[in-house]
Parts: C-alpha cells; structure tokens; sequence
C-alpha cells in the first residue's frame, strides 16, 4: 500500500478498536478462567511491558481456533508471561504438546511457574533462548504455529517454520498493525525525508508485504486488537 491513508501525527492518536467496543465485545464473551486473570493482574501490576500480553479476547480466540484444530503439536515464538500459551494449550489433543520460546529468562521463570500450576504442566515445554536458534532442534509437525516475538524477524520466523508445518496447518503472526503505524506514509512521515517508523513498523510492514505477495499460502487478516495474520499451508 503506497498511499498513506493517516498522517504520522494522526496514527500515534489512533484507537485502532474503540474502547467501548472493545468493552462491550469483553462483555459479550465467556470471562477469563481464573489463572489467566491472575497473570492479567500480575503482568500489569509488575512487567513495564505488560501491554505485550495477549488479553481476555485475543486469548479467547487463540483458545478458540485451538479447539478447533485440535492440534497434537503447537508451536509458540515469544512466551511472555505465559497467557498465550496457556490459551492455546487448551484446545491440544489429550496427547498433544506446546513448545514455547521465550528469549528473557525473567519472563520465561515467569510463565513457568504459572504453566506448573495450571491443569498443562505436562503439556507445555518451554524453551529458554533466541527463537532463531531453538526452532531448528524442534523436530516436529506442527499443526499451528504462533509468531509474536521480536518483529523484526517474522519473516525469518516464517521461512524456518513452514516446511515444519503440516498441510492445512496454521500460522498466525500478531501484531501486524503495529498500532496503526503500517498505515503510514514513508516519506512523509518526517519533513526532512527520512522515515518516521520505527524498526519493528518497517519489519511488519515488509513481513505483511512478504505474506500478501506469496501464492503458495492461503491468508486473511484478523481485526482484533493490534490485527493478526492468518495463514493456512496449502
Ligand atoms: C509480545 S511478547 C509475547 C506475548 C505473549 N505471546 C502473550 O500473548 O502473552 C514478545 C515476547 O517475545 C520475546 N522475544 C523477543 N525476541 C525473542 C527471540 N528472538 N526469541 C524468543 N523470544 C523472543 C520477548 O522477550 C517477549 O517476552
């Protein structure tokens, strides 16, 4: 998309969900079980990053597209503090494994203790490390895979994985609005010329560009939250 269809100033302001909507739509859905409310709570009270959690809705349906693939084997990129791991492990098969990465072992000792005491402490393995490095060892078929790291190597992320995927399985890439900040125009962006994005809104801007031209994957965008891609392997 070449044509800017905010300027910068105006995209730093944009709500991309309503609040009231997004509250509303909170209402409307089943409430978080208690263990992830507790690492809601705990997240925001402690971690300066704590927007990073996925939330009540995005883990709903990261719990809910779980559920109906039913997958043996999930892959995570980016534990966190465990919330989307513990969404997505709910729809694993009764023999089926999570491998999450996660690159700070502040986080990762985190979300381990929160898995312990969940009813999937068997089911998910947590890896601590630099995702690019541990995926390769990850011997497996996996039937969804969940990308939300560091933003500048999505792409890479998507290259290392998808021969791992299964056919008809999915990815799915969060973030790829990056608050709205995709939709900017480059050069406008700063009146000396030079781009106004930062690192990470360039990176998804070129992993959203990367997705969008590859014929060889069946894809749609999600408009929850900060938009995730979805992506199914043909
Ligand atoms: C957006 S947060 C993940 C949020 C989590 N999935 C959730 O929804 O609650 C991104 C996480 O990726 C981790 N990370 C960043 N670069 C990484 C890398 N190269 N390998 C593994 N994890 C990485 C960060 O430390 C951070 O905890």
């Amino acid at each position: 998309m070449n044509q800017a269809f905010f300027t910068f100033a105006e995209i730093f302001t944009l709500d991309i969900i309503h609040p009231q909507i997004q509250a509303y739509a909170e209402y409307l859905s089943t409430p978080e079980d208690e263990l992830l409310s507790e690492i809601g709570i705990y997240t925001k009270k402690n971690h300066p990053e704590h927007h990073m959690l996925s939330g009540h809705l995005q883990g709903k349906l990261l719990e809910m597209i779980s559920r109906m693939i039913q997958p043996k084997r999930i892959l995570e990129i980016g534990t966190f503090t465990g919330y989307s791991a513990l969404s997505l492990a709910k729809g694993l098969s009764n023999d089926g494994v999570l491998h999450t990465i996660e690159l700070r072992e502040k986080d990762a000792a985190i979300a381990k203790e929160f898995f312990n005491r969940s009813s999937f402490a068997e089911q998910i393995i947590l890896h601590t490390g630099n995702a690019l490095d541990v995926i390769p060892f990850l011997n497996e078929d996996w039937d969804l895979v969940f990308i939300d790291a560091d933003k500048v190597s999505y792409i890479e992320y998507f290259k290392i994985v998808l021969p791992q995927v299964r056919q008809n399985g999915f990815i799915l890439a969060d973030n790829i609005f990056f608050h709205g900040e995709v939709l900017a125009d480059e050069v406008k962006a700063r009146p000396n010329g030079s781009s106004g994005l930062s690192k990470s809104a360039k990176a998804i801007q070129e992993f959203n560009a990367f997705i969008r031209e590859r014929n060889d994957i069946d894809k749609m965008v999600i408009t929850l939250r900060d938009g995730l891609y979805l992506i199914r392997k043909l």
